[in-house]
């Protein structure tokens, strides 16, 4: 039996190598799956762990309060060296572009362990945007021997970098997986996450658009969070029936401006929401990081979505929500030529224009208010699974055996 070793971090990481784990667990004896994590997320991390009820055999608990990328980069190297000279996998899985992503790969490399990337393939080309994903994403690429790419794009950035067409197979994203896994539940308990905003946040979403936020980006800190915050208030100043909603990394790089810009008062009563006071009003609520399930539901609740998250740009789109990202470029361009995604970058009066033209104009609204769903049906981690079934059974399977994934334009929660 071939063990398989599965390495990840953050919380993004987590929800798109959990479709991932379930698959290989449930594959029975074919696979001994082992997950390893280096927690360089902690609270944000344990959320997701719960949700896909994972029990991760080694846990690292490297995160520090305001980590640099020296500390993260340090301290798991270091933990991932023990942990697989214990375990001497066939495999090791990675996902993505994170730091942990970067290490895990290096950290197989050193011991000559063969090394798969889940989400490989994704490129802005440059250098320093995102910052480090998108060094982290090459580097690991670079230390890969199997590359699950999510698109047919994502592939073409591969090969055009010189990876054998062989070793690369387009299976979709693993996030639309998981998103499918919610979104019956979402959709089954709609009236409990409904009492559960109000009652927790005193959050009332009836007849209100919800304007959902989330960022994080380095690139952004500073300046750029500023400006975020100001156009957020410029926007509840403007439109009375609005409602922004803003789930706040626990990064102290976000939380700080944050916080000092956007939070006047904190929620009355039992609410556990920061509030922005608005003349009578409160109508912009900061909250804590969400659990996967009640953020699935606010999203599939969300007239429009401003973040400059990755996985979100790929779950909006699948729920038909506009999505205005706040960053210059994006390797994820799939969602901007199926024109539900928009570039906004982050000035203050771009950002509060576009979110302008998609509260007044309903044109406008509906042109991105599309369901499509450029980035997967389901059934990647179903595809990635297959695969390796058959690499260990000796013959590295084609592209074409594997159903490759080609873009499909469905909603994945409809109304
Ligand atoms: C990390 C990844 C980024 C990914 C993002 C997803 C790197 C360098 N960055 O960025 O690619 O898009 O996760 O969210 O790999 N913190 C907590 N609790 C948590 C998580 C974070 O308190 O559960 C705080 C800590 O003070 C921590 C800080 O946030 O030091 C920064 O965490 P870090 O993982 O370094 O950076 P992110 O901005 O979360
Ligand atoms: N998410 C969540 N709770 C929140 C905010 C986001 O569960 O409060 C989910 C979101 O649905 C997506 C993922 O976290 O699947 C994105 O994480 P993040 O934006 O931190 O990282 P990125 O995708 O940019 O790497």
């Amino acid at each position: 039996m071939k063990k398989i070793l599965l390495i990840f971090g953050t919380r993004p990481e987590a929800i798109k190598m959990a479709p991932v784990v379930l698959r290989l667990k449930a594959a029975g004896d074919a696979f001994q799956t082992r997950v390893a994590v280096t927690a360089q997320h902690r609270q944000m991390l344990d959320q997701v762990l719960d949700i896909f009820n994972i029990q991760p055999d080694h846990d690292l608990d490297i995160m520090s309060p305001n980590q640099d990328l020296f500390d993260i980069a340090s301290r798991g190297l270091t933990g991932l060296k023990e942990v697989l000279r214990k375990e001497e996998p066939d495999l090791v899985l990675v996902h993505g572009d994170t730091t942990t992503t970067f290490i895990a790969a290096l950290a197989a490399f050193f011991l000559k362990i063969p090394v798969g990337h889940v989400e490989a393939g994704l490129r802005t080309k440059d250098k320093y945007q995102p910052f480090p994903e998108e060094m982290n994403r090459h580097l690991a690429g670079v230390l890969t021997d199997y590359h699950f790419a999510p698109t047919p794009w994502a592939r073409d950035n591969l090969v055009n970098e010189g990876v054998a067409p062989a070793r690369v197979w387009v299976t979709g994203n693993t996030v639309i997986d998981a998103l499918k896994i919610v979104a019956d539940r979402v959709k089954r308990e709609k009236g409990r996450w409904e009492d559960y905003f109000r009652r927790e946040y005193g959050l009332d979403l009836n007849n209100q658009r919800l304007i959902l936020v989330t960022g994080h980006r380095r690139e952004n800190f500073g300046p750029g969070f500023e400006n975020i915050c100001w156009a957020l208030r410029d926007v509840v100043d403007h439109f009375p029936g609005v409602l922004v909603v803003y789930p706040v990394h626990l990064n102290p790089n976000v939380q700080r401006p944050v916080y000092e810009i956007l939070s006047t008062h904190r929620g009355g009563g039992q609410a556990k929401a920061h509030l922005l006071e608005t003349g009578s009003d409160s109508r912009l609520f900061l909250l804590p990081p969400l659990e996967y399930v009640p953020f699935v539901y606010l999203l599939s609740q969300s007239y429009l979505v401003l973040t400059d998250s990755g996985g979100i740009q790929e779950e909006a789109p699948a729920l038909g929500k506009p999505v205005l990202v706040m960053r210059e470029v994006t390797e994820r361009p799939e969602g901007l030529w199926a024109r539900t995604v928009k570039l906004v970058g982050t000035d203050r009066q771009r950002i509060f224009a576009e979110i302008k033209e998609l509260l007044d104009n309903p044109a406008s609204y509906r042109a991105m208010a599309q369901a499509q769903n450029p980035y997967g049906d389901g059934q990647a981690a179903a595809r990635i699974v297959q695969v390796l079934a058959q690499l260990f059974a000796g013959h590295a399977p084609d592209a074409a055996v594997i159903d490759p994934w080609e873009p499909k334009f469905e909603a994945v929660i409809s109304e």
